[in-house]
């Protein structure tokens, strides 16, 4: 590599960077971006000095320092004020008409996250800082280049501060706090925790390892002449940053209502967590004339959505035992509304958590209910006890059927496998929706069966009749036949439902999609190597199928006999021939449809794309061909006609 593509190889990384992280739609694959990144690390520790400011390699966090230095903000950083009903908004319109009836709004999430201003000088990014009190905060520069959602240089000379939150995806929070409670430490409460506490790492490696998104929302000094923030918006997001969704103008209150509305009712689909939507006055002349009180901007107001945390009272800890006999602690609470559920239980993870949050009975709590996910206690108020409070004990046996627990440190787990919760949750997984997906074998009937001694294991199910049916309490004759009919559309279904009704330790829907897809029922039959092989499964996955196989093999194999899952389709590896392994653009009208020749090459073991670059193998064109082929022309990708192909094909 020389200077010259080096300098490409940079701008190729960036290009291929923002794509994926800030546009949300890669252009390329991870192997071809690792593998240019490595070029450039290689022509980097070798010439130094040619190191460019904007290279990918400038983000990678190998800072420890000692404590942060403070910095200061060039204009304040203000808050806003809250408004958490129709009323409130009403409110805030009537003042800010007043100050001037000529406006409209620009609304916008409010995202759940840390504030941060990036400073900006001759296009380089030069200072990170976290809001601090508003006037000064902390420079946290180095940990902010490892957000890829931040760009390192900007196409834009004058100095501007540019202001977002920065948040973290509530699945990768999930995924953090996973690994958290694998290695022991204590969770984080919710994703704006995580956010800030990843921000302030002073081992910045840390703060890059946590997928930190930013999202800007504003400028601070600046001398954009931008009339409109709308404008203004659309500017920065140019620049290279990540455009939040659903931003909006609009007119009036009824407008406004009508957006927070929708917003509201969709905040769980978003990625990342939301606690209500900024109005923002969209015209700037109003906004400076507006001015600002003490504390917020006049021209701008959150609207709040309601709230997700309640405070609440523990009142017992009762023990849940899974399908893999993990013991999970759920705290019964003082029933509580929130946003329009009644909350009763909260999950406490498991006996860790209990600890290091030292949750007793009888603790005020505060709880957080969000979306589909389970509530959980995020707080305990100890500045609220008066000595009623009771310490809990980790148990020693199994709640269900009273034998020993195998503590595990962070787990505890009844290793008996005959165990009534055990057997009764296996059950209830083998007809879940991601499983088998059996209609009308829920909690309770599952436990009906059970108690009634018909059902001991998956596999009796299968034994059920009309006339046992009939002879249990609570059987009406249609519900039972409903039943059989269900267990009877069992029978036949794709195999990854069968391998992931199984409830094999580690292996959830993905993993049995891959493992079917490669293997069916081979899957009996593979070595450890051969698991390993497959995409996005590991050693933990493939022993825990394996020893599952190796116990378990005479009741797999009857479950199959009886209901006969049906192989995938294996598709054959193509032949060798000229597009094996080939990436190729159809374009223009060709004498077939072209999903028809799409199907014929990708037969031929062909990727066909829908776009050209550099990565183009093949561009086949048909009559009228337009841009496709011009772009692909000017790459000097190979174009060929549709008779061409057919020649190389034969
Ligand atoms: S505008 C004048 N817009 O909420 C203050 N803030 O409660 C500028 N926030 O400190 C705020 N999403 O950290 C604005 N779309 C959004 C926001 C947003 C989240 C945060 C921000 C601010 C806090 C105020």
């Amino acid at each position: 590599m020389n200077l010259q593509e080096y300098k490409e190889a940079v701008e190729k990384l960036n290009l291929y960077s923002h794509h994926y992280y800030v546009l949300d739609d890669p252009i390329t694959t991870d192997e071809v971006y690792d593998k240019l990144y490595h070029e450039v690390v290689e022509y980097e520790q070798n010439n130094k000095d040619d190191v460019l400011k904007n290279s990918p390699t400038m983000r990678v966090g190998d800072v420890v320092r000692d404590g942060f230095t403070k910095a200061s903000h060039l204009t304040r950083m203000w808050s806003l004020e809250d408004v958490f009903d129709a009323e409130g908004l009403q409110k805030w319109l009537t003042k800010t008409y007043k100050l001037d009836k000529n406006i409209s709004f620009y609304c916008e999430p409010k995202f759940d996250g840390a504030s941060l201003n990036l400073i900006y000088e001759n296009g380089e990014l030069v200072q990170g800082i976290t809001r601090g009190d508003g006037e000064i905060g902390e420079l946290i520069t180095q940990n902010v280049k490892t957000i890829k959602t931040v760009p390192l240089i900007i196409e834009y000379d004058e100095r501007i501060e540019i202001r977002g939150e920065v948040v973290i995806f509530k699945e990768e929070f999930e995924k953090i706090n996973e690994a958290r409670m694998k290695d022991g430490e204590a969770v984080f409460a919710n994703p704006r925790n995580a956010a800030a506490g990843s921000l302030r790492q002073l081992d910045s490696s840390v703060t890059a390892s946590r997928n930190l998104v930013f999202l800007p929302y504003g400028v601070g000094e600046n001398l954009l002449e931008h009339k409109l923030l709308s404008d203004k918006m659309e500017f920065i997001y140019s620049l290279g940053f990540r455009k939040p969704p659903q931003s909006s103008t609009c007119k009036d209150f009824a407008e406004i209502e009508d957006i927070y509305e929708i917003m509201n009712r969709d905040r769980d689909s978003y990625s990342m967590m939301l606690d209500g939507m900024v109005v923002k006055v969209n015209e700037i002349a109003s906004q400076i004339d507006m001015g600002y009180t003490v504390k917020n901007p006049r021209f701008s107001v959150a609207y709040k959505f309601p709230a997700v945390e309640k405070i609440t009272t523990v009142k017992e800890i009762i023990l849940q035992v899974g399908r893999t006999g993990a013991v999970t602690p759920v705290a019964i609470v003082e029933p509580t509304d929130i946003d329009g559920v009644v909350v009763e239980r909260a999950t406490l993870h498991n006996f860790d958590e209990i600890d290091r949050k030292d949750i007793r009975l009888n603790d005020k709590v505060i709880i957080l209910r969000s979306g589909d996910v389970i509530p959980k206690i995020i707080k305990v108020l100890t500045h609220e006890r008066d000595g009623s409070e009771v310490k809990y004990e980790r148990p020693q046996s199994c709640p269900v059927c009273n034998s020993e627990l195998l503590d595990e440190g962070v787990l505890l787990k009844c290793q008996n496998l005959t165990c009534e919760a055990r057997v009764i949750n296996s059950i209830i997984y083998f007809a879940s929706k991601p499983c088998l997906n059996i209609d009308g074998l829920g909690n309770k009937i599952v436990e009906a069966l059970f108690n009634s001694g018909l059902v001991k294991s998956v596999v009796d199910l299968f034994d059920l009749t009309l006339d046992k049916l009939l002879a249990l309490e609570g059987f009406k004759e249609k519900k039972s036949q409903n039943l059989l009919n269900s267990l009877e559309d069992a029978k036949g279904s794709e195999y990854w439902r069968f391998l992931n009704s199984l409830g094999i330790e580690h292996v959830g829907e993905v993993a049995s999609k891959t493992l079917s897809e490669k293997f069916g029922s081979n899957f009996l039959h593979v070595s450890k190597e051969e698991i390993i092989a497959c995409d996005g499964i590991g050693e933990e996955m493939a022993e825990s199928v394996l020893e599952f196989v190796r116990v378990n093999k005479e009741t797999i194999l009857k479950l199959q006999d009886i209901l006969k899952p049906l192989e995938p389709i294996q598709k054959a590896e193509a032949k060798e021939n000229p597009f094996k392994g080939k990436t190729a653009v159809l374009t223009g009208t060709m004498s077939e449809s072209r999903g028809a020749i799409k199907e014929m090459l990708e037969e031929l073991g062909a990727k066909v794309s829908g776009s050209v670059s550099k990565k183009t193998d093949f561009l086949i064109y048909g009559e009228d061909a337009g841009s496709k082929y011009d772009k692909a022309i000017s790459l000097h990708v190979e174009c060929l006609t549709e008779q061409e192909m057919r020649e190389k094909i034969e």
